[in-house]
């Protein structure tokens, strides 16, 4: 079953725990948080102490994408804040495989995300350690950004690659996805949806994820 997590950057931050008890009543199954420092992306969210605060007013699965510099840094801090999946970016490990191991070691899901202009044979040699892998179908850094066409090929390849392996990994795809292109994502491959402006930007937050689980069912 396809899974959907909604991107806690596009919620109105004055009214966080109301909007998240929204989505989960509406029956989300993840929460996607989007952490950014300003370095890795051009941009700066928030960190685990929010984090932490909005965990006491869930039960929702709290998906933590790590775009920053040094993740190393910070995975312990976000384990404490009740992080339930760590995802780091290719792009920000020097050494991805030991990341992978301290992120595991806490005993959380690992991810690994690619941006757009990647290429999947990165991951080709850590593949066998992860529960997830993220692909970018923007470039990371904000929310409201147009979704990258050729995302869908890259999504069907890495599909391929996990089949082929008989891996039981998730493929996550994050960025531009609205009610008009949900289904192409899902049709290439991805089973768990981030989608940030298109349901906390929504007027009717719980109708949009309503139209969300029709669309990808
Ligand atoms: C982009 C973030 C995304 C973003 C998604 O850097 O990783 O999660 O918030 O927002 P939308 O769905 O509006 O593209
Ligand atoms: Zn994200």
């Amino acid at each position: 079953m396809v899974k959907l997590a909604p991107s806690m950057l596009s919620a109105d931050f004055s009214q966080l725990a109301n909007q998240v008890k929204m989505v989960e009543e509406a029956g989300v199954e993840y929460l996607h948080i989007d952490v950014m420092d300003g370095h890795f992306v051009p941009n700066i969210s928030f960190g685990a102490p929010v984090m932490k605060s909005i965990k006491k007013h869930t039960n929702l699965v709290m998906d933590v994408h790590l775009m920053i510099e040094n993740p190393d840094l910070y995975i312990e801090d976000f384990v404490k804040a009740g992080a339930d999946i760590i995802t780091v970016h290719v792009e920000a490990c020097r050494h991805l495989h030991r990341t992978i191991q301290n992120i595991k070691s806490h005993g959380v899901k690992a991810g690994v995300s690619l941006n757009p202009a990647t290429p999947i044979v990165m991951i080709d040699e850590i593949l066998d350690d992860l529960d997830m892998v993220l692909l970018m179908s923007v470039n990371p850094g904000f929310g409201g950004q147009s979704f990258i066409e050729t995302s869908l090929d890259k999504i069907a390849r890495l599909k391929s690659m996990i089949d082929i392996a008989e891996l039981d990994i998730d493929i996550q795809v994050d960025g531009g996805i609205k009610l008009s292109n949900v289904k192409k994502v899902v049709d290439a491959g991805a089973n768990i949806i981030v989608a940030g402006s298109a349901i906390f930007g929504a007027d009717d937050i719980q109708d949009a994820v309503k139209q969300f689980r029709k669309a990808v069912s």
